[in-house]
This record gives structure tokens, C-alpha cells and sequence, in this order.
């Protein structure tokens, strides 16, 4: 039986209204208080309204870039906005956010002269990342946060975006031999498969959360790290078989050495380890600074991680 009967207010359901009342604004008025962390002036609103779709305004506060063409030139990258309301928000973002000293890289002299050209992905704002050379010689690249994977033609700068399940985000992108790409649906627990002549996708479901970094072996099975689910995998591209384990805490890089040893970084321990291709079976080697949390890897022509 119902017992909530509000037939006449009385005093103590006045003043629990009031109070939520209170609760809300007060809320509303922190939640207010944290956006309001931009300076004063023309461009701050427009800030707030228009780049705050995609990630906090803390990116933008915490980070800087010298003159109003260098601004424009990062906004570009991220959304269409129309001519004046981008000047003005270049205007004031470099008024107040110039490039911080601290993170100014140190020039140094050398004999080697570097040109770097940069190519605009379609899709802006798309957290494009992980770019990887196929066995044709094109780049391809995932769009985390469109989910999205892409291919350029890096000789006629062409290039074309292939849309993948709206919730799989992917991290990590690793062409096969076979023409095939294949990439770790960090958001949906997928690792999946593009074949690009039809943009068909085949999507294989893993017990971890969140496979983010993988790697093909020369026997051809694919073997992925699970950051935040702690977990190791391997998968048969043909057969579709999937085996995985747990292991130490945000297992993240992987490489393939010399004698076919798969090793894996950790990123939550101060450790590296190798795994056996077929056993999984896994040494561990501690770093003697157990600060140390380790990324990527490489191996040199010598074999050495
Ligand atoms: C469509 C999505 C999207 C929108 C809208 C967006 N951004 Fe971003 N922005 C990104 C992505 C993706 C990154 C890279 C974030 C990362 O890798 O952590 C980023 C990063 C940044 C950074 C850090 C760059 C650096 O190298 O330090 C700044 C500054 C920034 N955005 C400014 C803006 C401004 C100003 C606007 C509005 C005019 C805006 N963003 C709107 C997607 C967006």
C-alpha cells in the first residue's frame, strides 16, 4: 500500500522542497563554478558553447600556443566554425593561453634538416592516432573518438575513412599481410576486422573490456594487451579462436622480437615480460626503479628490447 499522501503541504514538506531547491541551484552553481575557470573577456562564452562537445575546458586551459594563426590552425583541426566567430576565439585564446615555456622543446643543433608535412584528416576532432605503414605502402590511422579507421595514400596525399561500430573507438590499427586491417575496439571489448574493398566488418567479441594494443606474429595469430581489464590475448584470424589470461596491472606495448617471443610493457608496474607464442606462458622481469612504467617498445637490429 502507498502511504505518500501530500493532500495539504505541510511545513516539513515545504521545507524539504526548499532545501532540494537549494540542493539544485547550489549544484548547478558548482557545476557553473568548474566551466567558469576561463578569464574574462570577448571569445570566453563562444569557448564555452562551441569546444566543449568534445572534451573538457581544461584541455584547452592547460595547454598553449603562441599568436593567433598558431590558434587557428589548432582550432582547424578540430571543428568548422565560421570566419569570425574563429577569429575571435583565436584572439582570445592567444591573449590568455600563449604557449607555456616549460613545454617549448629544446632546439639543438645537427646536421639533419627535417621536414615535417601534416596531412588534415576528414573527420575533425576525431582523436585521429596510431598511424601504421600496410604492406601497400599506404598509412593508416584510427579515429578513436569517431570510431572510425583511415587509409592515406601518402604519394597523392588521398584518403578515405572507413566507419566502424559507433561504440568500438578504437586505439590500436595493424594491417595483415592479406590486405586485411584489423583493430582493437577499446570501447566495446571487440577486436575487429575490416576488409577495405567492401568496408565489411567482422567483429570478434573478447572477454576483456578494452583491447588497445595488438600485434600480428609470424605464425599469424594476433595478440592483443587489454589496459585497464589487466588481460592477454590471442587470436586466430582464420578459425576466429580466441584465448586470453590475466596479468599484471595496464599491460600496453608489444613487439615481436627476434625469436618470435612476444613481449609486453606495462604501464600500472614497473615491469616488462615476454610470453611464449603458443604455451601464453609469461616471465616477468622487474625494473629496478619501481617508479617506472613503461609504454612502447622496439627492438634493435640487434635483437635487443
Ligand atoms: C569534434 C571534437 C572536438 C571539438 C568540437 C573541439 N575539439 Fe579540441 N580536441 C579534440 C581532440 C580529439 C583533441 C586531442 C585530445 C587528446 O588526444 O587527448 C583536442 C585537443 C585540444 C587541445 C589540446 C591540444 C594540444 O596539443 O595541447 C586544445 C587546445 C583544444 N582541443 C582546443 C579546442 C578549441 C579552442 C575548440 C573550440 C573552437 C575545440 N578544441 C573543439 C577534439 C575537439
Amino acid at each position: 500500500m502507498t502511504c505518500f499522501t501530500f493532500l495539504k503541504p505541510s511545513f516539513w514538506t515545504i521545507l524539504i522542497a526548499f532545501s532540494f531547491v537549494l540542493f539544485l541551484v547550489n549544484s548547478s552553481l558548482s557545476q557553473h563554478q568548474q566551466d567558469a575557470s576561463l578569464p574574462e573577456g570577448a571569445g570566453k562564452m563562444l569557448v564555452e558553447q562551441l569546444c566543449t562537445s568534445c572534451h573538457s575546458l581544461s584541455t584547452i586551459t592547460r595547454s598553449g600556443f603562441d599568436g593567433v594563426e598558431m590558434w587557428k590552425s589548432v582550432q582547424e583541426s578540430m571543428m568548422v566554425l565560421h570566419e569570425e566567430e574563429a577569429a575571435i576565439i583565436a584572439q582570445y585564446l592567444s591573449d590568455h593561453f600563449p604557449a607555456q615555456e616549460d613545454r617549448k622543446p629544446n632546439l639543438i643543433d645537427g646536421p639533419v634538416d627535417i621536414d615535417i608535412q601534416e596531412w588534415i584528416v576528414p573527420t575533425l576532432g576525431q582523436r585521429s592516432r596510431d598511424p601504421i605503414e600496410a604492406p601497400d605502402g599506404s598509412i593508416w590511422w584510427t579515429g578513436m573518438w569517431a570510431s572510425l579507421v583511415g587509409r592515406l595514400d601518402p604519394t597523392t596525399g588521398a584518403m578515405k575513412e572507413y566507419p566502424l561500430p559507433p561504440d568500438a573507438k578504437p586505439h590500436c590499427i595493424i594491417p595483415n599481410d592479406d590486405g586485411s586491417i584489423w583493430y582493437t575496439g577499446n570501447s566495446n571489448g571487440t577486436i575487429g576486422k575490416l576488409d577495405p574493398t567492401t568496408g565489411d566488418i567482422t567483429e570478434f567479441p573478447t572477454k576483456s573490456k578494452d583491447p588497445h594494443t595488438a600485434v600480428f606474429h609470424p605464425n599469424g595469430q594476433l595478440y592483443f594487451m587489454s589496459q585497464r581489464s589487466a588481460m592477454l590475448g590471442r587470436l586466430n584470424p582464420v578459425t576466429g579462436e580466441l584465448t586470453e589470461i590475466d596479468t599484471e596491472p595496464r599491460p600496453y606495448g608489444t613487439i615481436v622480437d627476434h625469436d618470435g617471443m612476444v613481449w609486453i610493457a606495462y604501464n600500472g608496474t614497473n615491469k616488462l615480460a615476454s610470453m611464449h607464442p603458443e604455451s601464453m606462458e609469461i616471465q616477468y622481469y622487474s625494473i629496478s626503479d619501481d617508479g617506472t612504467r613503461i609504454r612502447r617498445l622496439g627492438v634493435d637490429s640487434k635483437g635487443m628490447i
